[in-house]
């Protein structure tokens, strides 16, 4: 086998690794039948809590397209347990790493699941995103430029602005950057963020697809917790992007991304898995993947929640 081969291989049975272990700790125990793929052993392997699990699978062409089929190619991970796998395109190349001043943005894919109807929402509660013509998520990363409205600029390396793609339906919200993010200028990108990736994948979607933000754009010093005066200056920006992006869902990430867009000081034990509104746009709160990564036992919950926020897209939930 050519040495590309085997680095792909490799790459995908680490990506097929990732995801049934994110479905493993989930409590989901089987993975919907997909359609036979070319040359493989291709009923899906039902998800064992064996850490062998994606290594047993015989010889190395049937694994190739049995990792494909199950997980999709690279850039076809719409299909990961929600419907069949889609023929296999070549991989799309990496984003560039980002520097402080760069939007990472990918333009959306074009095939998107045919959303189902759900049942309306109540009335909204909010002002709703509508009115004068939002800026364009590059005209909010200009104003907020180089940064200095708080005491966070002085000892952040690179403002963490957002990545993913302007047409999001989805976004996801978290707090603020942690030491990998301030060096990268890209959020969600150290271990939480790993598990962040596994989760937006498990839902059916690649994080190009999805925007990915938080509520202050530079690091806290030594992660703690976001100040109230250091929220208010960046908030503006963060209700910029969300009215420039118009997801028609938006998961907010813990405590603090929950109760800054709802105003609602509600502990997030309470607030998570519940739907809320914010300004006319569905909100569900779950908890934090780095939260998921100390108390592991949680993640039954998130997936719960996440489980809520595909069914609004018509992504089956994979059977349990
Ligand atoms: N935690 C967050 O809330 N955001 C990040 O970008 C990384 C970790």
């Amino acid at each position: 086998m050519a040495a590309g081969d085997r680095e792909e291989l490799a790459s995908l049975a680490a990506d097929l690794r990732g995801h049934l272990e994110w479905l493993r700790d989930t409590g989901v125990r089987e993975v919907p039948a997909l359609p036979k793929a070319p040359q493989a052993a291709a009923s899906a392997a039902p998800v064992s809590s064996s850490p062998e699990a994606s290594e047993s699978a015989g010889p190395q062409v049937s694994l190739r397209a049995a990792v494909r089929a199950t997980v999709g190619a690279p850039e076809q991970r719409a299909a990961t347990t929600s419907s069949p796998a889609k023929p296999v395109a070549p991989p799309a190349p990496l984003p560039p790493p980002a520097a402080a001043n760069v939007i990472v943005n990918r333009p959306a894919p074009a095939a998107r699941a045919e959303p189902r109807p759900v049942a309306p929402l109540p009335a909204p509660s909010g002002a709703r995103l509508e009115g004068a013509a939002p800026k364009t998520l590059e005209q909010i990363r200009a104003e907020l430029g180089a940064c200095t409205r708080c005491k966070l600029s002085s000892k952040r390396k690179n403002i963490v602005f957002g990545v993913g793609s302007p047409k999001a339906e989805l976004v996801f919200v978290g707090e603020g950057p942690g030491a990998d993010e301030d060096e990268q200028g890209i959020p969600f990108v150290g271990a939480a963020g790993q598990l962040l990736t596994k989760m937006i994948e498990a839902m059916g979607y690649t994080r190009d697809e999805v925007y990915i933000c938080n509520v202050v754009k530079c690091r806290p010093p030594g992660n703690r917790n976001p100040e109230p005066d250091e929220i208010q200056a960046c908030e503006p920006f963060l209700k910029q992007q969300l009215a420039s992006l118009k997801p028609r869902v938006i998961v907010t990430l813990g405590k603090f991304a929950a109760q800054t867009l709802l105003r609602d000081e509600t502990s997030i034990t309470r607030l998570r898995g519940n739907w809320r509104e914010y300004c006319g746009i569905r909100l569900m709160p779950t908890f934090h993947p780095a939260y998921l990564l100390r108390s592991p036992s949680e993640k039954k919950k998130v997936w719960e929640d996440l489980q809520q926020v595909m069914k609004v897209f018509g992504k089956e939930p994979a059977r349990r």
